[in-house]
């Protein structure tokens, strides 16, 4: 049997003493894309980070594309493909639009393969097409994203991690942010995607992680995750631009008392 392209095995993390993740299991195939979706707090970000190697774990254990992950130097493991873009853009801010995207493609050799990775990335973004010699400092708040995510795409990312790629985003930069990570699927690019559009990044991912206090709260096909968000935290609306209807500001119940809906359609997620 292949094992999964990544697996995540009961990971524990904590800062300083505080638990921000307790025994998160899960795995994903290749080229698919999984949606992280929970409150403010609820772990998203330091579950990116743990991916990452940018914190250690307490305990637990994650492997990627056939060999074990944790424990090893962020550097080593964005070298294995894994790129992670952080909330808060991820770029050289002193930098200008060229200088960032080439520092980006450095482990590109030859001068025609970052030729198309820049046209790759001029492409999707346009806008940063016009501004190549603007400072990342002076570009708007969705230009940045937009920089951080063509970095990403000419990183020759093999897992991408994007935490709320849309956030303060208006809504016609949110398409845009949301069709160049269609199309980084369509090539092949496995994505983890944690987001507070619920219904827009459901309607695109594979699968879905519902995060609660630092605990996996359900996991499954997003098929069955409107359901389950409908049925747990009814009264809330799933409207594209609101918050999130799961949510999960009151959900704190322990993971445990929650039991998986459909759980027997779960081939993909742990
Ligand atoms: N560097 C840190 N030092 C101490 N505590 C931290 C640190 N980073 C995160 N935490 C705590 O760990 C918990 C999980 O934080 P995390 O950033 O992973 O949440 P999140 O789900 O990404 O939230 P948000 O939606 O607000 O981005 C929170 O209680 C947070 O206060
Ligand atoms: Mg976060």
């Amino acid at each position: 049997m292949v094992p999964p392209y990544l697996q995540v095995s009961s990971v524990s993390l904590g800062y300083g003493g505080v638990r921000a993740l307790f025994d998160v299991s899960f795995s994903l195939d290749q080229g698919t894309m999984l949606a992280v979706i929970g409150a403010n707090g609820a772990g998203k970000s330091s579950l990116a980070r743990a991916i990452s190697g940018l914190v250690p774990l307490q305990s637990g254990m994650i492997r990627f594309d056939g060999a074990e992950i944790s424990g090893r130097p962020s550097h080593l493991i964005q070298r294995k493909g894994v790129v992670y873009v952080p909330e808060g853009r991820g770029i050289f801010r002193s930098l200008t639009v060229e200088e960032n995207l080439l520092l980006a493609m450095r482990h590109l050799s030859t001068r025609s393969s970052r030729l198309q990775a820049k046209d790759f990335a001029y492409e999707l973004f346009p806008a940063l097409a016009n501004r190549p010699k603007q400072r990342a400092d002076t570009l708007s708040g969705g230009e940045q994203q937009m920089l951080a995510l063509a970095r990403s795409y000419t990183m020759d990312a093999k897992l991408l991690i994007v935490d709320e790629p849309s956030f303060g985003l208006a809504p016609k930069l949110v398409d845009q942010v949301f069709e160049s990570l269609r199309q980084a699927t369509a090539r092949g690019i496995t994505v983890i995607i944690i987001e507070q559009f619920v219904d827009r990044v459901l309607s695109m991912s594979d699968l879905c992680l519902i995060l609660a206090g630092g605990a996996v709260n359900w996991s499954g096909p997003v098929a069955d995750a409107r359901a389950v968000l409908h049925e747990r935290y009814l009264g809330s609306s799933t409207s594209a631009n609101g918050p999130p209807p799961d949510h999960p500001s009151g959900v704190e119940a322990p993971a445990e008392t929650v039991a998986p809906v459909n759980s027997q359609r779960m081939p993909d997620i742990e």
